[in-house]
């Protein structure tokens, strides 16, 4: 099932979500709907904080389901290590029509669980690490305008603020 994605603005983006503990049928459905969601929208990446769940849960796909063995879903994502720096245009879904250049390392190291509870390790670099960087803040409560200078960041909360005074939001 497709879940409405929540836009900058709603509360559930700037709060820090819980860990979980065990996958239950709520939150395989939950992974499942996300995947729909993303590949509906279309995206790359998606956390659950974007549907309105704060629950360290991400679904991944930097082909956009274009490719088969892109796809991943992981609980409890963690960046263990990290390497380098990359600076590329970045976009999300709940801050649609806006991108701006955002700095992240290029090469991570990242830790977490699969849907049976089995743990992961994954080493990611370029498109795949910023992937993961990106969506990993959502969880901190954090957007990838939080990332960008103050100057940048305030000329599209400008933006924002219109649109949502237009009721185009
Ligand atoms: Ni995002």
């Amino acid at each position: 099932m497709i879940r409405p994605i929540l836009k900058y603005g709603a509360p559930e983006l700037q709060t820090q979500s819980t860990s979980i503990d065990r996958v239950d049928e709520e939150i395989r459905t939950l992974a499942q709907d996300m995947l729909e969601t993303m590949y509906a929208a279309p995206g790359i990446g998606l956390a659950a904080p974007q549907v309105g769940v704060n629950l360290r849960l991400i679904v991944l796909d930097i082909s956009g389901g274009e490719e088969t063995g892109h796809q991943l879903i992981l609980t409890n994502p963690e960046v263990t290590e990290q390497e380098g720096t990359q600076e590329a245009e970045e976009g999300c879904l709940s801050v649609p029509g806006f991108t701006a250049l955002v700095e992240r390392p290029s090469r991570i190291h990242v830790t977490g669980q699969d849907l049976e509870g089995n743990p992961q390790e994954i080493d990611a670099e370029g498109l795949l690490a910023r992937a993961f960087c990106h969506e990993i803040d959502h969880l901190d409560g954090m957007l990838y305008l939080n990332r960008l200078s103050v100057l940048k960041r305030d000329l599209i909360k400008r933006k924002i603020r219109k649109l949502i005074r237009a009721g185009e939001w």
